[in-house]
């Protein structure tokens, strides 16, 4: 049916059917855009019509919903053989496993992947970013906007008008979300689900002429600015995966929305914040070690040489692979390896992107054109854990950086609660071998002062006493140097010096891949390092560094 379709409208049978052309890739966006494409291509299980469930958690025998859908943008933009035709069967059967009912909290949500049981049935509770995850909404509709907006034309009739009315009840579900309620944490501080959620309902109301869902879009636009504007910093601050995935958001917002009288709101302000988001990200680029300097306030790893995070493959599509990573192993190797999957979509959003963001911020990137030491000084604040704005410093030289944040806040772990992503204080720097250490603080306290200058971190706690503890993540050292780190004077390549009310030698521990005294945190393994304060001190606890390349 469909190659007949293809056929009608190779001999301009079908009137209704422009010539669809592939969106034009420059060439870094090709280069992404090939490298996840060979990569699903090897995964992709062409009976099912899903890509295999690769990597997160390891699952046996299974497939996956939300790659497959971003494969759809991949074999559209291809579109050899029966490219096409294959992305409408996919899109089919995604939209028929989408949520129907709407009195279900998980409404026009889409399936985690295809062979789970029913949500809700006997034997499997919904269970809000588990059994199903909002945020798969935001993630697939707005994937299915861009299937739209730049590939229509190759879809038939009946599977556009799906993949329309599969938008618009994802869109109508993302509506049930309110933070603090159902379990439900979606505020305007979780900046990447909330642009997603904001452009679906802004883009969907402009298109379905939905009135509320234009004034929904605007209204959570304004919500998004009023934090944004603190200091022009997004509340889910420098955090590696998902910067990328706001950046995403915005590119849509950018690219389909803004050449139209009357764009929404998020659509008007989308290029002046994509513009600062890159503008602060380049400062806090370390292009020898091909790293953001700290703080990070969500984090998947220690090490962007060491793992996918999204903003690496943003780098890629703009400026080069080997800009974004400093080695050849293969994206298979690294931890998160399954965020590649997202690749052809940053690639069809790509030299949109590039034509907003400076020429002499994107240079920056590079390792010739270093900008040379420097401290960067900001804000950023996610209400409601955050009691007050947070305070972030940031110093970059050519071989180490310390970036560290002041924070008060309700609970531990920052906004998402998750003290294995949140990092507010933050060291690297290059080995002799090229590689990166780090060590980085682990959340123990909710309020912490930090203070940042060159070659120093200082860390104190306002609300501490003598039970509160530091404690940090050290990497192990490169391969071929001391392979056990009992005192700081075994860290290969970095000296450092401790003062304040702590004890100066900490207690040290291994958490490791095969053994160890505690668990590796997102498939890095350190040393556990945590000082302590004197017994019966009545000081306030405070560490502080002084650091120096070896
Ligand atoms: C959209 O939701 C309605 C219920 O409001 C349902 O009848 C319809 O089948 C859904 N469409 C899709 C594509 O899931
Ligand atoms: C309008 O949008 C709001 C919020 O998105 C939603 O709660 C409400 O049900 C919508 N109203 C109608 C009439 O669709
Ligand atoms: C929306 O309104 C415009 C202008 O009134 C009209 O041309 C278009 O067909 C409408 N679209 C839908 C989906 O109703
Ligand atoms: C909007 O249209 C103008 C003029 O055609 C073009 O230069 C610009 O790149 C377009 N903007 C986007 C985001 O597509
Ligand atoms: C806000 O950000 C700018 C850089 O964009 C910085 O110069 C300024 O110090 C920041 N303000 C505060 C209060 O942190
Ligand atoms: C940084 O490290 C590189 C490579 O080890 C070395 O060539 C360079 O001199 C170092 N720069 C500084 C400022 O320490
Ligand atoms: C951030 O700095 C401001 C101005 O110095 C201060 O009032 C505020 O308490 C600081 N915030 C934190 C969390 O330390
Ligand atoms: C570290 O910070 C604390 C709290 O701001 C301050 O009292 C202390 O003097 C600082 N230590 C050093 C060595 O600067
Ligand atoms: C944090 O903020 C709360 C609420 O304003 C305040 O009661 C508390 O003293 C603050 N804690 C610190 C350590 O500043
Ligand atoms: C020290 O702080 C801990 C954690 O807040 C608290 O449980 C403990 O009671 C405090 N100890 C003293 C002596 O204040
Ligand atoms: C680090 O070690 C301390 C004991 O020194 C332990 O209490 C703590 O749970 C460990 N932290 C992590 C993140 O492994
Ligand atoms: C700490 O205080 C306790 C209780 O007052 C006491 O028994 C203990 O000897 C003190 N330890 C030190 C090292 O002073």
């Amino acid at each position: 049916m469909l190659s007949k379709l293809n056929w009608l409208v190779g001999l301009g049978l079908l009137a209704a059917t422009s010539p669809a052309r592939a969106a034009h890739l420059s060439k870094h966006a090709q280069d992404l855009f090939d490298e996840s494409m060979n990569f699903q291509d090897m995964i992709y299980d062409p009976s099912a019509h899903y890509l295999r469930w690769f990597y997160f958690p390891l699952a046996a025998g299974v497939h996956e919903t939300r790659s497959t859908v971003w494969r759809t943008i991949g074999l559209l933009q291809r579109n050899h053989g029966d490219d096409a035709e294959e992305a409408a069967k996919i899109l089919e059967l995604i939209i028929a496993d989408q949520e129907k009912d709407t009195s279900k909290q998980w409404f026009g949500d889409y399936t985690v992947y295809p062979e789970q049981p029913t949500v809700g049935g006997p034997a499997y509770d919904p269970v809000i970013y588990n059994s199903w995850d909002p945020n798969w909404r935001g993630f697939i509709g707005t994937t299915l906007i861009m299937v739209y907006e730049e590939y229509k034309d190759l879809l038939p009739p009946h599977i556009q008008d799906l993949v329309l009315e599969s938008i618009y009840n994802s869109t109508v579900g993302d509506t049930y979300r309110v933070g603090g309620v159902d379990d439900d944490n979606l505020y305007p501080a979780y900046t990447n689900p909330w642009l997603m959620r904001t452009v679906a309902s802004s883009w969907t109301g402009m298109k379905m002429n939905d009135s509320n869902m234009t004034y929904w879009g605007d209204k959570w636009t304004q919500e998004f600015l009023d934090l944004y504007n603190v200091n022009h910093t997004i509340s889910e601050y420098n955090s590696p995966t998902y910067v990328g995935v706001s950046l995403a958001a915005l590119t849509i917002a950018a690219k389909y929305m803004t050449n139209i009288t009357n764009p929404p709101l998020i659509a008007q302000h989308s290029e002046q914040i994509i513009r600062d988001i890159w503008e602060v990200e380049s400062q806090l680029w370390n292009p020898m070690m091909r790293n953001f300097a700290g703080p990070w306030d969500r984090t998947y790893g220690y090490d962007m040489n060491n793992y996918v995070a999204i903003i690496s493959l943003w780098i890629w599509s703009l400026v080069g692979k080997d800009v974004a990573y400093d080695n050849v192993n293969p994206i298979g190797t690294f931890a998160h390896a399954d965020d590649l999957e997202i690749g052809p979509l940053l690639a069809v959003l790509a030299d949109t992107q590039k034509k907003i963001i400076p020429e002499s911020v994107l240079r920056r990137f590079s390792s010739s054109h270093f900008i040379g030491e420097h401290t960067y000084h900001g804000q950023a604040y996610a209400p409601p854990v955050d009691y007050e704005p947070r305070n972030v410093t940031t110093w970059v030289s050519a071989n180490l950086t310390i970036g560290a944040e002041s924070f008060n806040q309700t609970a531990l772990g920052g906004s998402r609660e998750d003290t294995n992503a949140w990092n507010p204080a933050v060291v690297q720097w290059l080995r002799s071998d090229g590689s990166v250490g780090y060590l980085t603080w682990y959340s123990t306290e909710k309020a912490m002062q930090a203070d940042v200058s060159p070659y120093t971190l200082n860390l104190t706690y306002p609300a501490g006493n003598e039970t509160s503890v530091f404690t940090f993540a050290l990497s192990s050292n490169p391969l071929g140097a001391k392979r056990d780190i009992y005192s700081l004077d075994a860290i290969d390549g970095l000296k450092v010096e401790v003062g304040g009310s702590v004890k100066p030698e900490p207690e040290v521990s291994f958490c490791g891949f095969v053994g160890g005294t505690c668990p590796i945190i997102h498939d890095f393994e350190f040393w556990n390092l945590t000082f302590v304060m004197p017994a019966n001190s009545t000081e306030v606890p405070n560490i502080h560094f002084k650091l120096s390349l070896e």
